[in-house]
């Protein structure tokens, strides 16, 4: 069967850590969309290290990880990546698959996604400018270079055509910059992807399914930034969702059993797009400095803001979340008290619903306060330990969104995460 893990805010919920505190129950952890735009925090040895393209199972020895065909790959990232990891002692070469129709992102895509950012002025995205949007658009456009294409002997000739295409892009947003260097880089790292074990990611996974074996799915960025049910434009563009396992990995939807849904227990946003719950005050800055909520892949501070609800009891629709995991936790103890949004005000009106366009209407989040449990709870190890305050304010999210918390996550460490009931 196949589990999955994914974040139900606008992403940064910390999935890397739970995916490597789980990734012990299951034989292989695929990635499923995304690419280097998502940065995943992990602890190994007591060692930050932060995955962009690899999987987070990738420390754990008899694991394999799968990098899905949903997935756009960036073979410069790869290479150093697995530089990073290799350092810690991992057999990469072993452990590591990648299917051969993710598709490639090229540095043209790079300059192509630079190149809409600064043309949309005020307006931009605030994308990581690796390249995403553009590598999609020519999956979709039926334009793209795919994994497999590297063994192929026109795969220059290729290349060279579709670089020609960017060129007139760029052209037409007057833009320009010297991509010599990163081309350089690129077929270097080509020739090290050409390493690799490239399979055909669909068979060599359900046949895993068959034997018996037991799947995670990685989730990267978050239900709020998905293509079709995020804050368009102000999104990613990949299918973010549960929906988007199988289609980034192969694997038919009865195959999926578990969706476990990251959540913080406050709510950050990083890059631009309406965010109701948003903080611009001394809360906001202490729950960012309390957090260190600055991205992993850009550095740029995040927004910070309350829980939103109406945004996760959305967000548990749309991807039938199953558990709740509640991450951060801990960057609450601080505060001697909380509030959850708990519906919205549109144009004076409440309603709990998401609207179409949150860019277009004025948003009023409704509080609901709660007393804060203002204690270290860093180092509580069971559910019982938990504080009165925290029970109060778990149960009413529980009792909101319909599903529960089953994971409270107390620290950025492996063991930092307590189960309940
Ligand atoms: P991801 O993209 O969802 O994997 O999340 P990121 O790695 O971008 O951001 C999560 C950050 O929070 C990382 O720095 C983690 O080390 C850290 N983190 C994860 N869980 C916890 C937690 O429960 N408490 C605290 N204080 N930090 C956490
Ligand atoms: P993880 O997996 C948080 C945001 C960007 C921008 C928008 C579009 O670490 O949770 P893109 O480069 O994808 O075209 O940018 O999406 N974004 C993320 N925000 N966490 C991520 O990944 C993100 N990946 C993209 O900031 O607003
Ligand atoms: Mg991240």
């Amino acid at each position: 069967m196949v589990d999955v893990i994914l974040g139900l805010q606008w992403g940064d919920e910390g999935k890397g850590k739970i995916v490597d505190y789980f990734a012990d129950n299951y034989d292989v952890v695929a990635r499923f969309q995304g690419g280097p735009n998502a940065g995943h925090t992990l602890y190994v040895d007591g060692k930050k290290i932060v995955l962009h393209q690899i999987p987070s199972g990738i420390f754990h020895e008899e694991k394999t990880n799968l990098i899905g065909n949903g997935v756009v790959l960036d073979a410069v990232t790869l290479k150093r990546e697995c530089e990073n990891v290799a350092a810690f002692g991992v057999n990469y070469k072993k452990n590591l698959f990648i299917s051969e129709r993710a598709h490639l992102i090229l540095p043209t895509h790079r300059a192509i996604d630079k190149a809409s950012e600064l043309s949309k002025g005020n307006e931009k995205i605030g994308s990581t400018l690796k390249g995403i949007g553009p590598a999609y658009m020519d999956k979709t456009g039926r334009n793209g270079l795919r994994v497999g294409n590297l063994l192929d002997k026109s795969f220059t000739t290729e290349y060279i055509k579709l670089r020609l295409k960017h060129q007139k892009i760029l052209e037409s947003f007057n833009f320009q910059e010297d991509i010599s260097a990163w081309e350089e880089e690129f077929f270097e790292a080509i020739e090290f992807l050409k390493e690799f074990k490239i399979v055909n990611g669909e068979y060599f996974i359900n046949e895993k399914i068959q034997q018996g074996q037991r799947v995670l799915a990685e989730g990267a960025q978050g239900s709020m930034l998905d293509v079709d049910f995020g804050t368009f434009p102000f999104v990613t563009s990949s299918s973010t969702i549960s929906a988007g396992v199988c289609t980034g990995l192969g694997i038919a939807p009865q195959k999926i059993k578990e969706v476990f849904g990251v959540s913080k227990a406050y709510c950050t946003r990083v890059g631009s797009g309406p965010f109701p719950t948003e903080l611009n005050d001394e809360t906001g800055e202490l729950i960012r400095k309390t957090g260190s909520e600055f991205g992993a892949t850009t550095g740029r501070p995040r927004r910070c803001g309350w829980i939103d609800l109406v945004a996760l009891k959305y967000t548990c629709m749309i991807n039938g979340t199953t558990k709740l995991i509640m991450t951060k936790a801990d960057v609450l103890d601080a505060f001697e008290q909380l509030s959850v949004c708990s519906s919205y005000k549109i144009n004076g009106e409440e309603t709990n619903e998401v609207p179409f366009q949150m860019t277009r209407v004025d948003i009023q989040p409704v509080l609901k306060t709660f007393k804060g449990w203002n204690r270290d709870i860093s180092s509580l190890k069971s559910e019982k330990e938990l504080p009165g305050e925290m029970k109060t304010y778990v149960d009413f999210i529980n009792q909101y969104l319909g599903v529960k918390v089953r994971y409270i996550s107390n620290g950025p460490g492996r063991d930092q995460l307590i189960s309940v009931d």
